[in-house]
């Protein structure tokens, strides 16, 4: 049977990272046991377009009328370990405000909700692998880490591929954001390639005129250049 290669440790972001404090609380004691891999991890659900809805995509259509702050388009490709691209792949996000909050009970920072933004969507990626969101480019927020300490924009993503393995769970930043250098979070990946892929591209290409600039996320499920994973109960 398949057995999916083993993430590489540097690629990926540190249990316990001293500069990001609430890991030493929660990190592992020991070593992981490494279990082979069977029929229950080598499988995933499988998903079809018809439970997603058609504005599932597009967050500024989620309230009465238009959310504030500046449009975006967020797409790319999924494509496995082999530069597959994967079809049918559950792809979901969600984010802060234009000013920073989010639409959660636990978000007590004293910046405005957004009655017309309620920040997740889900798409299905195509034949190509592909799929595409409309939002509101998300703003910074402090998180308490530290004195001062304010986590850049971000995207949170998490991706079904086509096995429970593949599983992915991530956050997507913004390029030539001041505030990448100064994350515990993101610096938790010792690897400075995998930091990059962690960061979208500007591409003209995406970008719809007279209306949203577009940034480019390729993922890539598992493998040697896989999109780093976020360890679970990491999500701030
Ligand atoms: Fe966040």
């Amino acid at each position: 049977m398949y057995e999916y290669p083993r993430p590489n440790p540097a690629g990926q972001p540190a249990c316990a990272y001293d500069p990001y404090r609430s890991t030493l609380r929660r990190a592992p004691a020991h070593p992981a046991i490494v279990l082979p891999h069977t029929l229950s991890e080598l499988t995933g659900p499988v998903y079809g377009h018809n439970p997603i809805g058609e504005t599932d995509n597009d967050l500024t259509r989620h309230g009465p009328a238009e959310p504030q702050g500046e449009r975006i388009v967020v797409a790319g490709r999924v494509i496995d370990e082999d530069g597959r691209p994967l079809p049918n792949a559950l792809v979901e996000i969600w984010q802060a405000n234009a000013a920073g909050r989010y639409q959660h009970v636990g978000d007590n920072h004293p910046a405005p909700l957004d009655p017309n933004f309620l920040g997740a969507g889900r798409a299905i990626t195509d034949d190509h692998g592909n799929y595409r969101f409309l939002t509101i480019k998300p703003g910074a927020y402090p998180w308490r880490n530290h004195y001062n300490a304010w986590r850049p924009a971000h995207i949170h993503f998490s991706l079904f591929g086509s096995a429970f393995v593949s599983r992915l769970v991530t956050q997507m930043f913004f390029p030539n954001d001041p505030l990448i250098p100064l994350d515990p979070v993101l610096q938790s990946i010792s690897d400075e390639q995998a930091r990059a892929r962690l960061v979208s591209a500007f591409d003209l290409s995406l970008t719809e005129p007279e209306w949203a600039l577009g940034y480019r996320f390729d993922i890539v499920l598992r493998g040697r250049s896989a999109t780093p994973f976020e360890v679970p109960g990491r999500q701030p």
